[in-house]
């Protein structure tokens, strides 16, 4: 499984979070103000879902232990401990495609 089509890009607003499933890989859309990223669903900490925590449009914060990043280049901020982790992505005629070659998983302390 390589290159899928996900979604219109229309389809999450700007500032906005959106959970997929493709196959059996799990991943998270974000549209950041400066672009579009693609994530694993859990927080690199502990096995936390991001789409519970909070975007500001910039900072996307998990709400277990408000470890910080920014989106979308997935630096840390903040108390992070590391970056986090994406999919590459592509636009292509205004349409969000994800490359799913790999199935990104976290080792988490829990
Ligand atoms: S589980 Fe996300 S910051 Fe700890």
């Amino acid at each position: 499984m390589t290159w899928n089509k996900v979604c219109r890009t229309e389809d999450i607003a700007i500032g906005a979070m959106k959970a997929f499933c493709i196959g059996e890989v799990n991943f998270i859309i974000i549209n950041g103000a400066a672009g579009f990223v693609a994530i694993p669903p859990s927080c690199p900490h502990m096995d936390n879902a991001l789409i519970d925590g909070f975007f500001d449009g910039e900072t996307l914060t998990c709400d277990k232990h408000l470890w910080q990043w920014s989106i979308p280049s997935c630096e840390p901020l903040g108390d992070s401990e590391c970056r986090l982790s994406n999919y590459e992505t592509e636009i292509r005629n205004n349409d969000i495609w994800i490359n799913l070659n790999k199935n990104i998983l976290y080792n988490h302390e829990e």
